[in-house]
């Protein structure tokens, strides 16, 4: 194994708890370690959800089970993974501190948000092409929210439409917005999304482009089916993406990529929906969307999928919950991965928390039950660490139980 890009990468692979039950890790980098890493997890696959022990059980399924291509566009970051790491490491270097004496045999993990009460604070971020995951794709998604009732987002980009997305949950999801130069053809989709019944709409804005996703390249490379039925021979990604079926879609992906001010300006112009910026890590942008009167924000850098050496979502959350101050909702994502990062993350001032990757395990794996195992994981580890810190409502949760292990 020659190459730096791909020891990292297993390293990388490595962190997963999953290796931790196979023993030496250190044993494991002398061999060939993609080998063996690949031979170690094909002894430890589940072939049940119900099996599944922590998210990264399915994780495993998933990556042995979709074609290389499509794994590899899930799991990927930009460049050298540094901030996708970033974003795990940034939930690894917090420690808690838990308060006793408290009875905590009922715990209440609801929240509210827009005036709407969730019984949980975990959201299902805006993934695109789902059906390239599962052929039920953002369908079973849908079915697994509307099952704990938890916020979905939808991206413009998905592989579902909004109308149907919007029925199987059972009430209308936040639809997700990358807005282009081409304005017209962005508020169309936004205008569908209206009509449809949807009451907020996501501003993606931190997917400037020019992001090597390299792990993608190498994963596309092992691919050896023939794409060409599924991705025409112009292999398209904008291809089967019904939310793009009444636009000019030429005008609209030819444009470039702009999120500024004036935008969020047009935007509250022509809808009275509320507007949710996401890919938020500064608190001045924070402030500058408040002035501007967005209604909420996501604290993101898309799973490390955009920019590189980014810090960790985590790490940026406190800077950024002190400047809003309660004004608006923020939520979270990137590297949410077990019960404890949601909880230090509403520590530091979260009012949700939304995960990406990891339903796309649940979904990639064993489709509707897998996406909803990782749901039921995580709430119930969720549960478990309210529990553990003396906490039994959210409003409890507070910063003063999260420390940075020095
Ligand atoms: C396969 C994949 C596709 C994504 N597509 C979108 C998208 O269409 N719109 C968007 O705003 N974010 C998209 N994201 C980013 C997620 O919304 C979210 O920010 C990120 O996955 C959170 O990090 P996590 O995967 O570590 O949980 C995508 C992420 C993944 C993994």
């Amino acid at each position: 194994m020659a190459d730096k890009y791909k020891r990292d990468f297993l390293k990388f692979l490595l962190t997963s708890p999953l290796l931790a039950a196979i023993g030496n890790a250190q044993e494991t980098e002398d061999l060939d370690p993609d080998l063996k890493y690949i031979l170690e997890l094909k002894k430890l696959l589940i072939s049940d959800p119900e099996e599944a022990i922590n998210i990264f059980d399915l994780e495993a399924v998933a990556r042995d089970k979709l074609p290389p291509a499509h794994y590899g566009y899930m799991a990927t970051g930009v460049t050298d993974e540094q901030s996708q790491l970033a974003n795990r490491e940034g939930y690894r270097n917090l420690k808690l501190t838990a308060r006793r004496i408290n009875d905590v045999r009922e715990v209440d993990t609801s929240v509210e948000i827009f005036g709407r009460t969730w019984p949980s604070p975990l959201a299902i971020a805006p993934t695109s092409s789902q059906k390239a995951f599962h052929p039920e794709g953002e369908s079973a998604v849908a079915w697994a929210a509307n099952k704990y009732d938890l916020l979905m987002m939808l991206s413009n980009f998905s592989s579902t439409s909004i109308e149907e997305i919007n029925e199987i949950r059972g009430e209308p999801v936040w639809f997700q917005l990358y807005a282009r130069a081409h304005l017209e053809s962005s508020l169309q989709m936004l205008k569908r999304a209206e009509r449809a019944g949807c009451e907020v709409v996501v501003l993606t804005v931190d997917l400037m482009g020019g992001g090597r996703r390299e792990t993608l390249s190498r994963f596309i490379k092992r691919d050896t089916r023939d794409c060409v039925p599924c991705h025409g021979e112009e292999r398209s990604p904008y291809r089967g993406r019904p939310m793009l079926d009444e636009i000019d879609v030429d005008a609209y992906i030819e444009s470039p990529r702009l999120y500024d001010a004036d935008l969020l300006n047009q935007i509250k112009d022509v809808t009275d929906m509320k507007l949710v910026v996401k890919g938020i890590t500064h608190p001045d942008d924070a402030e500058k969307c408040i002035e501007h009167g967005v209604d909420g924000i996501v604290v993101s850098n898309h799973g490390g999928r955009g920019q590189v050496s980014a810090r960790g979502t985590i790490d940026v959350l406190p800077d950024i919950t002190t400047r809003v101050n309660k004004r608006i909702p923020v939520l979270i994502d990137g590297g949410i991965r077990r019960g404890s990062d949601i909880y230090k993350a509403l520590a530091l001032g979260a009012d949700a928390v939304a995960i990406g990757r990891p339903y796309l395990w649940g979904l990639g794996s064993f489709g509707r039950p897998g996406v909803e195992k990782v749901i039921d994981i995580l709430s119930a580890e969720f549960k478990g660490v309210m529990r553990q810190m003396g906490t039994t409502s959210i409003a409890q949760i507070s910063a003063s139980s999260v420390m940075k292990n020095l």
